[in-house]
C-alpha cells in the first residue's frame, strides 16, 4: 500500500503516470452546457421572425424584456438592462452616473482592460490600486488613491471571489463615491447572502463566451436607483429617449448597445443553470480546498483569501508560492499532469488582466489629435510597475487552475492529485 502510494505521486515530469489520464475539457462554464434548450430557444426566435427587441412582424412580448425581469428577478435587482457586453454595460454605469472629463475613478489594477476602457470611454481617468491577497480591490489601498477628483470605484470580482464590499462601500459613501460593481466574472455569486452587483449603485455582468454563463456576447446593468437605470436606458439606445418618453429638457443623445433577441433567447436558457453550476464548482472546489490547504500552509504556500467563501462563484483554485521561479515550476509540473496551471503576471508576457500590460493606456495614448482624456488629466497618472508592486509581487506568486463544472468527483480528486504531487517535488 506504502509503495503504491509513492508510485502515485511521482510527478508526470518526472516519468510518473499523468494524475488526470486525458487533457481536461476547456474551461468554459455555461458554454460547455449549451444543449437542446438553447436551441429550441434559437429556433423559436427565428420562426417567429422577431429578432429585434421593439418590434418584428410577430408581435408580442420581447425576449430582451422577459430576460431583463428574469435576470433582475435572479440578482434581486429592482431594474435590469440588456446590451451588447460588459464592456457596453460599464460605458452605460459609467455615463449614467454623469462621470467624465476632469473625474477620476478608482479601479484594481488586476481587471480586464475593459474596466479601464469603459472609464476612458467617458473622458475620465482610471486610477490602479492595489489588490490584496484575495486578487481584488483592497480597501486598504483605497485612501492612497483618493484625490479631489476621484468620484466612483470600480471594485471588480476576479475570478467569481466577491471583493471586500462593507468595506469598499463604507469607505465610498464616507467620501461621497458612486460605486460601479465589475461583476463580468462573478454571474450569480454572493457577498454575505447577497447577489454580486447588486451592493454597489450599479451591477454589471458579462455574457462573453468564456464567462459564467454565456451568449457568446452580452451584457447587463442591474440598478435600483430608477434615475440611473433611466439614463442608463437612454445612454444603450440612439432613440431611448424619445422611446422611453424622457422629458425634453432631460433628454440625452445615446448610442446602440441594444441586445439583439437571439442572444437573449440564449442567455434565458443559459440563467436557468446559473445555480446549479455554482453549486457544483462550489462543491468541487471545497474537495481541493480540503485536500490541500495544510499540505500548502506545511510548504510556505498560502491560499486565495476568500472573503466570503460560500458565496464565491469557485471558478479558481489559486494558490501563492513563495517565488515566481517556484511559481512557474508548480504550474509547469501540475499542467504535465493534464490539468491546466498557469502563473497571473509575467512582465515579458503580455496580458491585458495586469495593468502595467495595457499597453496603450500606460502610454497614454488617445484616439484624437489633442490626447484627450490625457492631456486634460487632472493630476498626473501613473501606471508604472511602482504603481502597484504588491498587486504584481501576488500576481507573479500565483499559481491558477480552473475548477472546471464538468470535473466529476473522481476526476476532481485528481485535479486534487495533480496538486498534491506538485507540492511534494517542488515546492
Ligand atoms: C473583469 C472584466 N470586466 C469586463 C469585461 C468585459 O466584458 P465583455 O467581454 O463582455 O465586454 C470582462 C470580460 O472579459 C472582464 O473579465
Amino acid at each position: 500500500m506504502e509503495s503504491r502510494r509513492s508510485d502515485i505521486l511521482k510527478p508526470a515530469l518526472e516519468g510518473g503516470a499523468p494524475a488526470m489520464p486525458a487533457p481536461c475539457p476547456p474551461m468554459y462554464p455555461g458554454g460547455n452546457l449549451i444543449d437542446a434548450r438553447e436551441e429550441r430557444a434559437v429556433i423559436d426566435t427565428l420562426r417567429q421572425k422577431r429578432l429585434f427587441r421593439y418590434y418584428g412582424p410577430t408581435p408580442g412580448p420581447s425576449k430582451v424584456d422577459e430576460l431583463e425581469q428574469r435576470f433582475a428577478q435572479k440578482m434581486g435587482a429592482r431594474r435590469a438592462l440588456a446590451v451588447t457586453s460588459g464592456t457596453a454595460a460599464l460605458i452605460c454605469a459609467v455615463q449614467a452616473l454623469g462621470i467624465g472629463p476632469g473625474d477620476e475613478v478608482i479601479i484594481p489594477a488586476y481587471t480586464w482592460i475593459a474596466t479601464a476602457a469603459a472609464v476612458l470611454a467617458a473622458g475620465a481617468i482610471p486610477v490602479v490600486a492595489e489588490v490584496d491577497a484575495s486578487l481584488t480591490l483592497d480597501p486598504d489601498d483605497l485612501p492612497n488613491r483618493l484625490s479631489d477628483y476621484t468620484r466612483a470605484i470600480i471594485p471588480v470580482h476576479m475570478r467569481g471571489v466577491p471583493c471586500r464590499m462593507a468595506e469598499i462601500m463604507a469607505f465610498a459613501r464616507a467620501h461621497d463615491l458612486k460605486v460601479i460593481e465589475d461583476t463580468a466574472q462573478a454571474d450569480g455569486a454572493t457577498y454575505r447572502g447577497q447577489r454580486l452587483g447588486t451592493l454597489g449603485d450599479a451591477g454589471c455582468y458579462s455574457l462573453q463566451f468564456n464567462k459564467i454563463i454565456t451568449s457568446g456576447e452580452g451584457g447587463m446593468l442591474v440598478t435600483d436607483d430608477e434615475q440611473l437605470w433611466q439614463r442608463a436606458l437612454m445612454y444603450h439606445d440612439v432613440i431611448g429617449g424619445l422611446r422611453n418618453e424622457i422629458p425634453a429638457q432631460d433628454v440625452l443623445w445615446g448610442i446602440n448597445f441594444r441586445m439583439p433577441e437571439l442572444l437573449a433567447a440564449v442567455a434565458l436558457a443559459q440563467l436557468d443553470k446559473l445555480d446549479p453550476l455554482l453549486e457544483t464548482m462550489r462543491a468541487r472546489k471545497a474537495i481541493l480546498r480540503t485536500a490541500l490547504r495544510s499540505l500548502a500552509e506545511q510548504k510556505g504556500l498560502y491560499l486565495q483569501e476568500i472573503p466570503d467563501p460560500e458565496g464565491e462563484a469557485a471558478v479558481a483554485f489559486i494558490l501563492f508560492a513563495t517565488g515566481p521561479d517556484q511559481a512557474r515550476r508548480l504550474s509547469r509540473a501540475i499542467s504535465a499532469e493534464h490539468v491546466e496551471a498557469y502563473t497571473l503576471y509575467d512582465p515579458n508576457e503580455v496580458d491585458y488582466h495586469v495593468y502595467t500590460h495595457w499597453i496603450p493606456i500606460v502610454a497614454q495614448r488617445a484616439w484624437n489629435p489633442a490626447n484627450l482624456p490625457w492631456a486634460a488629466a487632472p493630476r498626473p497618472v501613473d501606471y508604472s510597475p511602482e504603481a502597484c508592486p504588491h498587486t504584481l509581487d501576488l500576481l507573479s506568486r500565483a499559481v491558477h487552475i480552473d475548477v472546471n463544472p464538468l470535473y466529476t468527483g473522481a476526476e476532481i480528486e485528481a485535479v486534487a492529485e495533480a496538486i498534491e504531487k506538485a507540492l511534494h517535488y517542488y515546492a
